[in-house]
């Protein structure tokens, strides 16, 4: 796609040629190729004035079992379904082999599956996969997590349970088999016994192996009579070659970032869907064979492989401590169970259980648990979270059940800091846990959410607090956040939205004391329709993305990476001024024509005029002749009885109008006369793939709101009104637009009013800086998320003996870049050395980035 631009107003080619069919094809000739033009800045850094203390618990890490986190993600089992126990989905191929597994049959080979619940290994396993033999060698394939990752030279422990029956008295062959049908690696146990017992064979790979995952894994036998299988397990080589291990790479990305703690289990994870299947951690721990698994909340089972202990080794082997959220009596249905009850005496009971099993010492009750799980050791533990995004409970109940657990809990461990998820007025928590969702915009103007000088401290809405000033109250654990923008993993302008906003956090860490950007991991395979699996990911933004074989950090990561690496202990304070290119204070304000559509909808418009503020008449399309003065997308439009109405019965609009429009009101009548929606009414629409609308009764007919989209991505924002469109009515509509915001109005009666706050109005100039009192090293972070480089003068106010050398790192590329399984590193820091530091100094920061200045300064 080519851009043309001038003065910021940006045009798409491919649209422009639509455009020129509504008249417009002659602005194109009259731009102007854009220059870089720097702008200039000054960043003074008060060295001799160090101010707030960084917590050393700063930087952490959130983690829950969503996106195939553990299961196909951090856990390095490689067998999906490996009890048998996964639930099969609808748009499953019909077959009575449990999901992911396969008969192979080997030339004259016949056998028959069969799913067997008598004579269960224990009763946490409820079912076992029996073959039947007919005759000749058969077997069963797993396709593990989208793909067996194979290599050469590698080493693989294959373990199971299996039995006898009948005539079958032989050995099972266990084997990996490339796609195409070669076996890479082959073992066989000894005879198989009547009775269940475990079994363990190495496999290991050639020299001249495939690196692929078109792979499966594959148990067979020979002869007749039948053989049971169950808890069927492959390993590869983990994280420090550790048993039921870690898988390697995610390990070293997240070793990179140096975490300080990991917040776990969740998120919604811990709360569970319902009581059935909330984080019941006691059914996750112990061997394998002890722990049933559970339906997680987001829409697929959990083997609980990964349980207590790999959460906790997880923490020893990345010297992060747990920050433990615990269960606390509500669920995601939204039932929950009152303080006083026995259930939550129960709750609470298990919560100082699970504290003991974190860090009892080896003696204790569960502190012995913990040691036979293989950790001997007691973790430090700091900090306890009870519950998780408790406002979501709207019956009140929380205030009663954060005082119960809040009690029990500071009688027992009174050095425990205790984190609340909502406001609670019976106890004071030591901090609230405040997220945030956001989009780039909102993310980085938002960059001094904690400043002192805000208001609005005690203010809670939308799962956190407003403002900063009041820095006697609890302090808050920013357990989750993330600019969402590019999807499984953020873009590269998400990435600086994300640098801007923790530079504010950090230098609120006085307040803001902990943070954690959510989700962490993202196992990013694609769904396989023919074998009804869904795509393996179920939320957009994610910071470390995975298949198979191959894992990366997106831009975010690296954000995450970089500040993790450079931790000072006292934030340096610094202001700074910048001048902008005459381009970028030109900026042109929020405009585009005006346009109207359908969605699977039947409607019809007509009467419509468009006026400007003072009155004056801008359009009023001519509703006689016909449509050829809209420029439509997705289907056809046509003008009968004095209506423009869409031919088709999908997805389409039409737009007519200036695209230079800024400010103005839409007036217009709307009937739908069948189908599944209502009204699209668009504004400020610069072509067919950048535009604003309100979606008057969409959603399936459930809600109006209005919708942005940028390069065909729509995001909706605003409020959201229950209002719905009916059939055969005639509506009067009225939008009036101020610059970035609509008032909207049916018959009169206004229905929506929404600013658009993804439009990036605000800074894209930040900076700050810290001081690592060890090392005396200055850490200058610079964020320019502007399409001009800024030239800056860096003033290193009242610092001693100013080293030269140092060294500058640099994040950037195009704003809308990410990294890939194809392309895991397209956009990833470089470090270079700096070698004219001075008290003053000067630096040209690149369009779209985030460079990271560290020089010495001091004895
Ligand atoms: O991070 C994804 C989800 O967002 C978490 O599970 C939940 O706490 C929040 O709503």
């Amino acid at each position: 796609m080519v851009w043309i631009a001038r003065e910021g107003f940006f045009l798409n080619m491919r649209s422009m040629n639509n455009w020129r069919s509504i008249g417009y094809g002659t602005v194109l000739f009259a731009l102007l190729a854009r220059v870089a033009l720097a702008a200039t800045a000054t960043i003074d850094v008060d060295v001799d004035k160090p101010g707030v203390n960084v917590p050393p618990i700063f930087y952490g890490l959130m983690t829950e079992e969503i996106n195939h986190s553990y299961d196909g993600g951090l856990f390095a089992e490689l067998i999906q379904n490996r009890t048998f126990q996964d639930s099969k989905p609808k748009e499953a191929p019909q077959s009575d082999l449990p999901i992911h597994w396969f008969l192979v049959q080997e030339g004259s080979g016949a056998a028959k599956v069969t799913l067997d619940k008598q004579e269960p290994v224990t009763p946490a396993l409820p079912i076992s996969l029996r073959l039947e033999l007919a005759g000749g060698k058969a077997g069963v394939a797993n396709d593990g997590y989208w793909g067996i990752p194979i290599r050469p030279d590698t080493k693989y422990t294959a373990t199971f349970y299996a039995k006898a029956g009948g005539d079958f008295a032989g050995p099972v062959s266990a084997a990996i088999v490339t796609d195409d049908g070669k076996s890479v690696a082959e073992a066989s146990t000894a005879a198989i016994d009547k009775k269940w017992q475990k079994y363990s064979v190495v496999l290991t790979t050639g020299h001249d192996a495939p690196t692929t995952s078109k792979a499966k894994f594959v148990l067979s036998a020979s002869g007749r009579g039948s053989v049971s299988f169950s808890l069927v397990s492959l390993f590869p080589p983990t994280y420090q070659d550790t048993p039921n291990g870690l898988r390697a790479d995610l390990m070293k990305l997240m070793a990179d970032m140096h975490p300080a703690f990991i917040r776990l289990p969740g998120g919604n994870y811990v709360e569970g869907s319902t009581f059935a299947t909330r984080f019941n951690w006691k059914q996750m721990i112990g061997p394998a064979e002890q722990r049933p698994g559970h339906m997680g909340c987001w829409g697929y089972r959990s083997s609980d492989g990964f349980g207590m202990p790999e959460y906790l080794l997880w923490c020893k082997q990345l010297g992060a401590e747990p920050v433990l959220a615990l269960f606390a009596g509500y669920v995601l249905n939204h039932d929950h169970v009152d303080a006083g009850s026995p259930e939550m005496a129960q709750y609470t009971q298990e919560a100082l259980e699970e504290i003991e099993y974190v860090s009892g010492a080896p003696d204790s009750e569960w502190g012995k648990r913990r040691a036979q799980d293989g950790l001997a050791e007691p973790f430090k533990l700091h900090y306890v979270e009870i519950g998780n995004e408790d406002w979501f409970d709207r019956s009140g109940s929380y205030d009663g059940r954060f005082t119960q657990m809040f009690d029990a809990i500071r009688a027992k461990y009174p050095d425990l800091k205790i984190i609340a998820t909502a406001p609670v007025k019976s106890r004071t928590p030591d901090l609230y846990d405040d997220h945030y969702y956001r989009s780039a915009a909102q993310m980085s103007s938002d960059w001094t959410h904690y400043d002192p000088d805000r208001t609005g401290r005690s203010t809670f809405a939308g799962g956190h607090h407003e403002g900063g000033a009041d820095r006697n109250s609890p302090k808050i654990f920013v357990g989750e956040w993330a600019t969402r923008e590019g999807s499984p993993t953020p873009n590269l302008t998400a990435a600086l939205a994300d640098a801007a906003w923790l530079m504010g956090l950090e230098r609120n860490s006085d307040l803001a004391n902990m943070e954690c950007y959510a989700p962490l991991f993202v196992n990013v395979s694609p769904a396989e329709p023919s074998l009804g699996y869904p795509k393996a990911w179920q939320w957009g933004t994610d910071l470390i993305g995975y298949d198979a074989m191959v894992a990366y950090g997106s831009p975010s990561y690296y954000v995450q990476m970089m500040y993790g690496q450079n931790k000072g202990d006292r934030i340096l304070p610094t202001n700074f001024n910048v001048e902008k290119t005459a381009a970028a204070a030109s900026a042109p304000a929020p405009h585009g024509a005006i346009g109207v559509g359908s969605w699977h909808t039947q409607v019809e418009y007509k009467d419509i005029s468009v006026t400007s503020p003072d009155g004056q008449e801008l359009l009023k399309p001519d509703l006689t002749g016909n449509a050829s003065a809209w420029q439509t997308a997705g289907g056809d439009w046509q003008v009968s009885d004095g209506a423009l109405k869409p031919s088709g019965d999908g997805e389409t609009w039409a737009i007519t109008g200036k695209p230079e429009w800024t400010d103005y009101t839409l007036k217009l009548k709307a009937r739908k006369t069948g189908g599944a929606e209502g009204f699209l009414i668009l504004w400020h629409a610069t072509n067919s793939d950048n535009y604003r609308w309100w979606n008057v009764g969409g959603w399936g007919n459930t809600k109006t709101q209005c919708e942005v989209a940028v390069d065909n991505q729509r995001t909706q924002y605003g409020p959201s009104s229950r209002f719905t469109v009916k059939t055969d009515q005639w509506y009067d509509l009225r939008l009036e637009v101020k610059g970035d915001r609509v008032r909207c109005f049916v018959d009169d009666k206004l229905v929506t009013d929404a600013a658009d706050p993804n439009t990036l109005t605000g800074p894209t100039f930040f900076a700050s800086a810290s001081y690592v009192s060890d090392s005396h090293d200055v850490i200058l972070k610079v964020v320019n998320m502007a399409k001009d480089p800024v030239d800056a003068t860096i003033n290193l106010k009242g610092a001693a003996n100013v080293q030269s050398s140092g060294t500058v790192t640099v994040l950037t590329g195009n704003p809308k870049d990410v990294n890939s399984i194809e392309a895991p590193t397209k956009v990833a820091p470089q470090t270079q050395p700096l070698n004219d530091a001075a008290g003053s100094f000067h630096r040209s920061f690149a369009p779209y980035s985030l460079t990271l200045i560290r020089v010495r300064a001091g004895s």
